[in-house]
């Protein structure tokens, strides 16, 4: 890994073994991209990547008369100057201009990489990662651009962020402040992306690219599980298992945009970054203005090269403390066995079967504090309920203890119901348009995190019940999208501020809290995966993936998730059945099947299965101890995709190859068909693996497959929906 700085030709050279990102200060001083992607050989200059002549109808810059930007590459254009493709960035200035031309100043090449102020990022120790920070200046808008780059040693990663200053006396807006444009000299690609809704988020689309954009956004004040803030750009024919692919995760849980424009000469520039919609920030004098980050990946082998390099880098450098590459407990929650509706008694009898079982921890869900007893009051006051805590958290947690069980509960910090005694005293607290209703969303209203004040009490609330009792555990749910969004405490210039203010106090109550207590796993949530995203995971190591519990359901969106997020990451529990949200009937094998590729748990009255469910939900956890390591840490491959067949399967490899555990899944059996081979992956060629009993090499099974009738011995093809087989390989 290293940064060089070609001083003649003025062209910067980022590279590790895998990559290479090449870029320099184009004729006019600005930056200009030239290349990224598998690593090349490094020269004094790659000059003749950029056009010095002008085709018609197009603009050059005045003093060179020959530098047109829409002809050539920019690593951070600007709208206004002869580049009419979408800006990354737009400064309103106090005499109304919104053009402005950065240009080099200097740059500082360091190991390592700085931390972002209030935001999450990817960290890097000194033998880790390099940065670069470009300085550019406007000197008509008085402000300073520092554009950074880390390349990472290990990972064919870039991450990258900008931060604007304001050096003059008069106030400037951003009204426009991406985290990245990447210039790309072809259209050749097709663009995924992974859309969805609540109980069936993240699920993979692909468009080809054509001149125009493709674009996606939330405007909801959440990432949420409409839009993933993660995209994938890909050459044709690049599938799980060869070709070449970018792909491009926005570390940030708010407002975002993500385009790929092609323009008129063939090419194609990828944008990320905060959602320009209803953004505005002023710079007052001495101010600066930080961009969330995003971290771009390549890979010359296909999606699951890409989605294991997201695997480790977010398992390593993003995630931190205690539960940092950490196996995960095995959990209860109480939500689907009993809502709101429970009593103590009830609880500790749901704990002591589930301990019975094995499991190590338990998470009391929604309806434990205020008047709390259905969804339409309560959230905001953040203390017990006598009647169904007689001796509090305290006591419970205790008596949880006593039993041998971690505990944790839920909370919704972020939110107030107009019925709640929070609301009452502050109804100002809650985010609403003067002389206009606030529409209402569950029966709730929304925090107004982008007050200091506001986060403040919550953080004390919460503090006073967390240090009560010994909590290892707490699931941080968010259960609307935000609207009439506007901030009492704001003056009007100010309101374009909200959105993304809004963010940042989320992440300063995540902060304040993991700073107090840095033995609780949280566990993010949102309506299950609305804020499923890489930012979060900066604070919270696993997120509960989705409402939809249904295990079938459950294989498409854990397999769509997998893209971008780490199975430790994906929170899954196996609930009962029929499910509350399909009404399926699926097997406690395939359920579990399906939840062992994530951050397992249970989500039912163990005391209400069969004994002979019982015994299996016993065996079940005795393997996922065993084996959850390899499972959640383990490298992951796609095998077959549930979006294109009526069977999916997928495999995680430990590290040196040596052991497996296989997953396929039958989602709809398929009359007179053969069962056919399944190919496997991310094995070692030579070694020699049981599996079933039977012996295979490592390239056996992965050039001829695995005779899926070995697997299924009574067979997919004959009948019978929603099996499942987990089977272990073992090198000798
Ligand atoms: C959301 C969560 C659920 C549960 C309920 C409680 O829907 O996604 O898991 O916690 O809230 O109200």
């Amino acid at each position: 890994m290293n940064i060089i700085w070609h001083k003649k030709s003025r062209q910067y050279h980022l590279y590790n073994d895998k990559i290479s990102y090449i870029m320099g200060i184009s004729p006019v001083g600005e930056l200009g991209g030239i290349y990224f992607g598998k690593r090349i050989h490094d020269k004094e200059e790659f000059s003749y990547a950029d056009y010095r002549f002008a085709l018609p109808n197009v603009t050059v810059d005045p003093d060179t008369e020959s530098y047109s930007r829409e002809l050539n590459r920019q690593e951070y254009p600007s709208f206004g100057t002869g580049d009419f493709g979408a800006a990354a960035f737009e400064v309103e200035q106090s005499n109304g201009s919104r053009i402005s031309s950065f240009t080099y100043k200097s740059h500082s090449i360091f190991k390592g990489k700085t931390p972002l102020n209030g935001l999450p990022a990817t960290y890097a120790g000194e033998d880790e990662a390099m940065t670069l920070e470009v300085t550019l200046e406007d000197d008509v808008a008085k402000m300073t651009l520092v554009l950074s780059y880390t390349i990472f040693d290990k990972y064919p990663v870039v991450a990258r962020h900008a931060v604007f200053r304001n050096n003059g006396t008069e106030t400037v807006k951003l009204t426009r402040a991406l985290s990245m444009c990447l210039d790309l000299p072809d259209r050749d690609y097709r663009w995924m992306q992974f859309s969805g809704a609540w109980a069936r988020e993240r699920i993979p689309q692909e468009k080809e690219l054509s001149a125009g954009s493709v674009m996606i956004e939330s405007k909801r004040g959440v990432s949420s599980a409409n839009q993933n803030p993660f995209v994938i750009i890909k050459r044709p024919g690049t599938d799980d298992f060869s070709g070449d692919a970018f792909g491009f995760s926005f570390v940030y849980s708010g407002n975002f945009l993500a385009q790929a424009e092609c323009d008129t000469f063939g090419r194609t520039r990828i944008l990320m970054g905060i959602n320009p919609e209803r953004f505005g920030w002023p710079l007052e004098k001495g101010e600066e203005f930080e961009t969330p980050e995003v971290v771009m990946a390549v890979t010359g082998s296909g999606l699951n090269d890409l989605s294991q390099t997201y695997h480790s880098l977010y398992n390593n450098n993003l995630v931190r403390g205690k539960w940092k590459n950490r196996p995960r407990p095995v959990l209860i929650n109480n939500w689907e066995a009993t809502f709101m509706d429970f009593t103590e008694e009830r609880i500790l009898s749901i704990a002591e079967k589930a301990k019975e079982a094995g499991v190590e921890l338990f998470v009391l869900d929604d309806g434990w504090f205020g008047e709390r007893n259905d969804d339409y009051a309560g959230l905001g006051d953040w203390i017990e309920n006598p009647d169904k805590l007689p001796q509090g958290m305290k006591g419970l947690a205790r008596k949880m203890n006593a039993m041998g069980l971690k505990f944790g509960f839920w909370i919704e910090p972020e939110m107030v119901n107009p019925d709640s005694n929070l609301f009452r005293r502050h109804p100002d607290w809650a985010l609403q348009t003067p002389g206009r209703k606030a529409s209402l969303g569950r029966h709730q209203l929304v925090l107004d995190y982008s007050r200091e004040e506001v986060v403040d009490y919550v953080f004390d609330m919460l503090k006073k019940v967390i240090s009560d009792a010994p909590i290892s555990y707490i699931k941080w749910d968010m259960n609307r999208s935000l609207t009439e969004v506007y901030s009492a405490e704001l003056p009007p210039q100010k309101q374009g501020m909200v959105y993304h203010k809004y963010v940042l106090g989320v992440y300063r109550l995540y902060e304040k809290l993991r700073a107090e207590f840095p033995e609780i796993l949280f566990e993010s949530c949102s309506s299950g995966g609305n804020r499923f995203d890489a930012g979060m995971l900066y604070y919270a190591p696993q997120a509960w993936c989705s409402d939809n519990t249904d295990a079938i359901d459950r294989i498409k969106i854990q397999y769509g998730t997998s893209y971008g997020y780490p199975i430790s990451s994906i929170g899954a529990h196996v609930s009962a059945v029929p499910n509350q949200q399909t009404g399926r009937n699926v097997s406690i094998t395939t359920r579990a099947n399906v939840a062992y590729f994530g951050a397992f748990g249970y989500e039912l009255d163990l005391n209400h299965i069969t004994d002979e469910e019982f015994e299996e939900v016993k065996r079940q956890i005795e393997f996922m101890k065993e084996n959850r390591e390899l499972f959640q840490f383990g490298r992951f491959y796609r095998l077959r995709s549930p979006f294109e067949a009526d069977q999916a399967a997928w495999i995680v490899v430990s590290e040196d190859g040596k052991r497996a555990i296989l997953a396929l899944y039958c989602m709809r059996s398929n009359v007179n068909m053969l069962p056919g081979f399944l190919k496997l992956a991310g094995l070692k060629e030579d070694a020699l693996y049981t599996l079933k009993g039977e012996e295979y090499y490592g390239d056996e099974l992965m050039n001829l497959g695995v005779p899926v009738g070995r697997l299924a011995a009574d067979g997919f093809a004959i009948g019978r929906d929603f099996v499942s087989y987990v089977e272990v390989l073992e090198a000798k």
